[in-house]
């Protein structure tokens, strides 16, 4: 069912202009988005290496919109202050890799931070319970993680649904965000089912007018 959560729009500046950075921020922000979904790869984890701290710390100079960061990486727990002094609000971790993952999220909070935790389509959500009530947020990657652009992933709805359920059985109040092949077709499928934070990335700076296409994906 519907979150008790209005609906945040994250857009993530993976898909942006990788030659005009600041720009792609301002088309975020002045679009109404509510938050920046900054996409952290190691080329270890994913195929993929994408931003550093250093990347992160120059763009928070550009904006008071909160930082979402989402570290795909196979050492999160090597990074976090990093990124906690480049100025991250949130920071998400996976579950999957073989780390200290309760003491990482708990040393994320104890930095003044918001925490999350991940998982890819493949994984079996109840490896995120014991996690979720030290968490903000809990993530369902609905691509495999790496690049954007990809197909959506309908197999990791009733996953959504699963969580959604947990919060309210539990008592938590963590928000559920989605994570890839997020749009206007998919998102509604997301919402009804209990997503409150949606990412979007190629949809987002394809759209022809970012401001109308945010609003509507909030209906
Ligand atoms: C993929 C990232 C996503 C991706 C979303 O590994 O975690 O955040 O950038 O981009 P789209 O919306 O294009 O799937
Ligand atoms: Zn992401």
């Amino acid at each position: 069912m519907p979150s008790p959560h209005e609906v945040i729009i994250a857009p993530s500046i993976l898909g942006g202009d990788h030659a005009d950075l600041r720009q792609s921020l301002k088309k975020i922000e002045k679009a109404g988005s509510d938050w920046v979904h900054f996409d952290i790869m190691d080329g270890h984890f994913v195929p993929n290496i994408s931003f550093g701290p250093q990347s992160v710390s120059a763009m928070r100079q550009e904006t008071n919109l909160l930082f979402d960061v989402h570290l795909m990486l196979e050492n999160p727990h090597k990074y976090v202050d990093a990124f906690i002094n480049a100025g991250a609000d949130q920071i998400t971790i996976h579950v999957e890799p073989n780390y200290p993952i309760m003491d990482t999220l708990s040393y994320i909070k104890s930095s003044n931070c918001k925490c999350g935790i991940a998982i890819n389509p493949d994984t079996p959500e109840e490896l995120l319970k014991e996690f979720l009530t030290e968490c903000d947020l809990a993530l369902l990657m609905t691509v495999q993680p790496g690049y954007g652009g990809q197909s959506f992933r309908h197999d990791v709805l009733n996953k959504i649904e699963n969580l959604d359920l947990w919060r309210e059985t539990l008592n938590l109040d963590f928000r559920l965000e989605v994570d890839g092949g997020v749009n206007l077709e998919t998102s509604p499928l997301c919402t009804t089912r209990g997503a409150d934070v949606l990412v979007t990335g190629t949809a987002f700076f394809e759209a022809t007018n970012q401001k109308s296409f945010i609003s509507e994906l909030k209906v």
